[in-house]
């Protein structure tokens, strides 16, 4: 029985920052941030928006009435919780409309559990073919105004329906996870933004990604060229392109070059969103299957990262009908409106973050489907329009 992805949706803010204008403010030449870092625009997070808003949004997009009616579990990975206690997908779930019978819960290792998710819901279904699970993978990364991470930020979300006889990826059988306990990223709990030892975060993506991969050709007899492209879990593109070419080194063969120029197809979206932590690399691949050279039957690899750390290298079969069962990015993308650096960074300081009091915001300026209008009694408030 073939089980996988059977659809997705992504869903991001209405608002982005242009990097060249966040250059000339902090005095960086701009090509550091769009060659260097590789990355051209930034998603905006006004304070009427967050997980749970950016989740329901992306999850609204891939659910009809009937297949909301077979869902059996919800589950939401994220590492940018809004409660120690309460499940963020408990929210998504009543903002949906979903039935009270429905599994939910949330799942946490930085950007990995978005893959911990899908393999759950992989288990889930094998146990039970009937089962539709729903996965979000939803987050904001913040490090924080002026930092060295600060150009490498973004939000959004990605939402995905794991069922039997999937209509986008089958995923095969053979998976290989590998952690460490590591210093490379984290969040404690008086924080709202990471705190990122950068450069030796980038050496630890690569060795996951080398070591991973390695076992899972030890154990499958595959070689690069049977991949037809290669998704990774981007930060930023050029994390991507670090570890790809770690492997490729200075190959420069038809292989090698087509991994390459898939790399490209799948970094499209990264490079105008930022990084989504848990859901980047779910946008790497639909970006992948949007605007790479890919066919049904071809089979991809897939690289999850997450500080702390935990990788896992899996692959998957595209499936006949993955070109419809995609949401609109593009469209989406083109809709959103660029603000200014100063407006950014004044949205940036008026997160709900750590606040205890009472707070009502401004949702009029907010035209999303879904939004936190404030916090009464500790208790946030959400509306869906
Ligand atoms: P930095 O100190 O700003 O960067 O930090 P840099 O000085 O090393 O420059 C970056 C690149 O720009 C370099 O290229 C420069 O040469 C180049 P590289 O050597 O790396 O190929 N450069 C230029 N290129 C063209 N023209 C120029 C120019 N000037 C410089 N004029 C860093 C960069 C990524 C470390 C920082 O932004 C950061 O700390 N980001 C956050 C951490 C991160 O994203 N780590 C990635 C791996 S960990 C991960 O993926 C997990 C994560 O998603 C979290 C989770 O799991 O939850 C982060």
């Amino acid at each position: 029985m073939k089980i996988g992805i059977d659809k997705m949706a992504f869903a991001t803010t209405d608002q982005y920052i242009d990097l060249t204008e966040l250059a000339a403010k902090r005095g960086v030449d701009p090509n550091k941030y769009t060659i260097g870092i590789g990355q051209d625009r930034q998603a905006v997070v006004p304070p009427t928006q967050d997980i749970v808003t950016l989740g329901a949004r992306a999850a609204q997009k891939l659910l009809t009435p009937d297949l909301a009616r077979r869902l059996s579990t919800l589950i939401v990975a994220t590492e940018s919780g809004i409660d120690n206690s309460k499940a963020s997908a408990i929210y998504i779930k009543h903002l949906l409309g979903l039935d009270d019978y429905v599994r939910t819960v949330e799942l946490k290792e930085a950007c990995y559990s978005g893959t911990a998710a899908i393999q759950f819901a992989r288990g889930l279904v094998a146990l039970n073919p009937q089962e539709t699970v729903l996965v979000i993978a939803a987050d904001i990364a913040r490090y924080g105004l002026n930092t060295p991470g600060e150009v490498t930020q973004g939000a959004g979300a990605v939402a995905m329906l794991v069922s039997a006889n999937p209509r986008v990826l089958a995923i095969e059988p053979t998976s290989v996870s590998y952690s460490r306990d590591v210093m490379d990223f984290w969040r404690p709990l008086y924080a709202t933004e990471a705190l990122v030892d950068g450069k030796y975060s980038t050496n630890v993506y690569i060795d996951f990604f080398k070591n991973t991969l390695t076992r899972y050709q030890q154990r499958t007899g595959r070689e690069l060229a049977d991949f037809a492209g290669i998704a990774f879990h981007l930060p930023f593109t050029k994390m991507g392109k670090k570890a790809l070419e770690a492997v490729l080194q200075d190959r420069t063969d038809a292989v090698a070059n087509r991994l390459r120029d898939q790399l490209a197809a799948s970094q499209v979206y990264c490079r105008q969103v930022g990084n989504l932590y848990t859901g980047s690399l779910y946008l790497g691949l639909m970006s992948l299957l949007q605007n790479g050279a890919v066919a049904a039957g071809d089979r991809l690899g897939l690289f999850s990262y997450g500080s702390g750390a935990e990788g896992e290298f899996y692959s998957g079969i595209i499936q006949p009908g993955f070109a419809t069962a995609l949401s609109d990015i593009p469209h989406d993308l083109a809709g959103r409106h660029q603000v200014s650096v100063a407006k950014y960074e004044q949205l940036f300081n008026s997160q709900l973050g750590m606040r205890a009091e009472d707070v009502q915001f401004d949702t009029q300026a907010d035209q999303a489907p879904f939004v936190l209008a404030g916090q009464k009694n500790h208790q946030r408030i959400y509306q869906r329009r």
